[in-house]
């Protein structure tokens, strides 16, 4: 019978739709198309004007069903990786599965690692199928930074966009294809990196709460440092747990934050540049989406085939950072 693994049997994305260039920056903020194209790589990004991230993200999974060749009612497992849920709760996965029909008493859940989202809901999702717990699982990615970011601060607000992807992970057995291996971390200790507060209402028993907004805070150059070493040690660490070698991988796709940090990791691990999927100059960073907006294109454009090995790694707020491998 062989080894019960899971699989990626189908992709699909969803970035909002209002497309926001550099030059329509420059007039909200001291910036220029120069200054965020040389420093990012990024060209323009998407915004939301009134649609909500489960909407989007429930586009991407009824686009990732389809490619999966099954119904809403074969899935029975949602997993969203998010940090900018529409709501408190209901999670963003209860409000996709009800909207893309899937059966009613079907798990569903948020996972929160913010730019590492996505890998998270992925080796979630594949503990569940090894384990006989489901067959096919919807993991998405979504989020929608232009809500929380400070549109007055240039430092972040040029750097993010919003978007879904997702992929439905099913079951299969025999051959070593479908997801080779995953691997989850964190670090709290660094967490003002990188981060957003939440300022809810105060109980009327609290001292004095802070009622600023909850807008992305973050140290740019030591998040760039960060980010360089800890993605290129979580490549290489599944990697070489898989005994593969740079010219064994047909693609890395690394979390979109920088063109520049993307360059730095490449090199860092020996790969060409042809081995590495870009449409950051498209989209901007759209944390947990990244991976599956990028998984997604490059599978559209023809970029994997069977057989192929495919490299996720991201890194984000918490901090996370998360790789897997996977044989297409
Ligand atoms: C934010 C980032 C692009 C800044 O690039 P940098 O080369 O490090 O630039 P610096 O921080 O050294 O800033 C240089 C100058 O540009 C200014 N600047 C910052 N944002 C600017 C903008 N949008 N437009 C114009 N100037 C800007 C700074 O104020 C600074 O000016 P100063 O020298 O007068 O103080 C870079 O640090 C970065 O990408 N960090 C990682 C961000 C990230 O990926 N976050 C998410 C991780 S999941």
């Amino acid at each position: 019978m062989g080894e019960l693994r899971s699989k990626i049997t189908g992709t699909g994305s969803e970035p909002a739709s209002k497309v926001v260039t550099n030059l329509e920056l420059e007039g909200l903020v001291d910036t220029s198309d120069e200054w965020i194209s040389t420093r990012t790589g990024i060209k323009e990004r998407r915004v939301t004007t009134g649609e909500q991230a489960s909407e989007l993200a429930a586009g991407a999974a009824k686009k990732a069903i389809k490619a999966a060749g099954i119904t809403a009612k074969d899935i029975d497992l949602v997993v969203v990786g998010t940090v900018t849920p529409d709501m408190v709760f209901p999670s963003t996965a209860c409000f996709v599965a009800a909207s893309v029909g899937v059966r009613a008493g079907v798990p569903a859940f948020d996972v929160s690692a913010a730019c590492s989202g996505f890998i998270y809901a992925l080796d979630i999702a594949d503990k569940y199928v090894k384990g006989g717990a489901a067959k096919n699982v919807l993991v998405i990615g979504v989020d929608f930074f232009s809500r929380i970011i400070d549109w007055s601060d240039r430092g972040t607000c040029v750097l993010f966009g919003d978007g879904a992807g997702a992929v439905v992970l099913s079951a299969t057995r025999g051959a070593k294809t479908g997801l080779l291996s995953s691997h989850i971390h964190s670090d709290g200790r660094k967490w003002e990196t990188l981060y957003a507060p939440s300022h809810p209402h105060p109980n009327p028993f609290e001292k004095k709460t802070d009622h600023s907004k909850t807008n992305v805070k973050m140290n740019g150059s030591d998040t760039f440092k960060l980010a360089v070493r800890t993605m290129t040690n979580a490549a290489r660490e599944v990697i070489e747990l898989n005994g593969l070698k740079p010219a064994d991988i047909k693609l890395l796709i690394p979390h979109q934050a920088n063109v520049r940090i993307m360059k730095a990791t490449q090199q860092r691990l020996g790969l060409s540049d042809d081995q590495v999927f870009s449409n950051i100059e498209k989209y901007g960073n759209t944390s947990a989406a990244s991976i599956p907006i990028a998984l997604d294109e490059a599978c559209a454009g023809g970029l994997i085939k069977k057989g192929d090995v495919i490299i996720l790694v991201a890194f984000g707020g918490g901090l996370t950072w998360a790789s897997a491998a996977i044989r297409w």
